[in-house]
């Protein structure tokens, strides 16, 4: 995609990675993503906000034909996706200054090699000059990565946030302009790498809260030029605030989980809570963490493969535990063959997440009246958690 203006001096020169369907072979990635980059021509001086993937250079450094003088390679984050074009940027401008915050330029050196002469941190609210602009570097840091930062340009009023506030989503459009799509790829892209720094987040959202902008330029999908949207949604996803919703992933070997799931599912939306199910042998892991940004119970359902939860569950609940969602209760339910010790080989894997465990229901092959009445119990149990919410 071409460059495309925003304000005068200011354009969006970043690439859309339309094919893009996996990020760190972790995260699915349905709608692709892009690679933000911003092009700033102050007075005196010009600054680019982030790079692109370097799988992109090529496009990228096209887009910057034309291009006569850079002064400043600004990275507010180090992740290859935004810094991975430097080097070769710098083959270009090779006078331009690198600005990063001071734990970004031990990364930076680290893993693109770069040299550290070439590198002038930013200390927390320190302004630069472009000459008629200005940018202004708030640290945010944990978002995800320790070293992470903003710009404000107070001229212009727009915020650059970098992986902060984004969305994977690739678009032809420069700006959300209020379409749920993009606050649903937000909401993905906060439950696979924010949600695990809820309270980092809390506080850089109030680190924003004094400053007057109306755009948010994110260094991945489109420009927010309705910020108040972004912003409420960040606050209730990282508040406590959790809803009457329960998220089942699970996995049925021969059906008889499955029916266990379905079970509890239909009793407990009997008592008026919410349920997602999960099936993990089909699931988008993205949707799975999305759903897990607001629910307030987590049930997991396994069957037992040598006597532990099947390996699809076991990876499914190291995910859960690495992204921390902020559910307040968790029960495990699952039918076995002869014998199981799924609980206990579950519950050390979810250290991470601040639950109360309401208990179990294993059966021994098909789930009949005993069993089915404690999944009946548990639905209650649940509903009368929630309704103290
Ligand atoms: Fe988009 Fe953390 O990189």
């Amino acid at each position: 995609m071409k460059t495309r203006k925003i304000r005068d001096g200011i354009y969006s020169v970043g690439v859309q990675d339309w094919g893009r369907r996996l990020f760190d072979s972790l995260i699915p990635l349905p709608d692709g993503t892009s690679y933000n980059s911003y092009l700033i021509q102050g007075s005196e001086k010009t600054a680019i906000i982030d790079t692109v993937d370097p799988e992109f250079a090529e496009t990228y450094l096209e887009n910057l034909e034309g291009l006569k003088k850079l002064d400043y390679i600004i990275t507010l984050h180090s992740e290859q996706d935004h810094s991975g074009s430097i080097p070769m940027l710098l083959e270009r401008f090779p006078n331009a200054a690198i600005i990063c915050s001071p734990k970004a330029k031990d990364l930076l050196v680290e893993h693109l090699l770069l040299d550290p002469d070439k590198i002038r941190t930013m200390e927390d609210n320190e302004t630069i000059s472009l000459g008629n602009k200005s940018l202004r570097f708030i640290y945010t840091p944990w978002v995800h990565w320790p070293e992470t930062m903003v710009a404000y340009m107070k001229e212009e009023r727009i915020l650059f946030s970098c992986d902060f506030l984004g969305s994977h989503a690739a678009s032809t459009e420069l700006y959300d302009n209020g379409d749920p799509a993009i606050l649903e790829a937000a909401k993905r892209y906060y439950g696979e790498i924010m949600m695990p720094f809820r309270s980092m987040i809390r506080g850089n959202l109030k680190k924003l809260q004094g400053l007057d902008f109306d755009l948010i330029a994110p260094s991945h999908g489109p420009i927010w030029n309705h910020p108040e949207t972004i912003l409420a949604a960040y606050e209730d996803w990282a508040s406590d605030n959790v809803q009457n919703k329960v998220v089942i992933p699970f996995i049925s070997m021969h059906g008889s989980t499955a029916k266990m799931v379905n079970y509890l599912c239909d009793e407990l939306a009997q008592r008026g809570v919410k349920v997602e199910l999960f099936d993990l042998a089909v699931t988008d892991i993205g949707k799975l963490a999305m759903a897990l940004v607001d629910a307030a119970t987590i049930v997991i359902g396994t069957p037992t493969v040598h006597v532990g939860p099947h390996p699809i569950v076991a990876n499914a609940v190291m995910l859960a535990n690495a992204i921390k969602p902020k559910a307040r209760f968790a029960a495990v339910i699952g039918s076995y063959g002869w014998a199981t010790q799924v609980v206990e080989r579950i519950l050390p894997m979810v250290s991470n997440l601040k639950v109360e465990v309401l208990g179990a229901v294993l059966c021994k092959g098909v789930a009949k009246e005993p069993t089915l009445k404690e999944l009946r119990d548990l639905a209650e149990l649940i509903a009368t958690k929630h309704k103290d919410l």
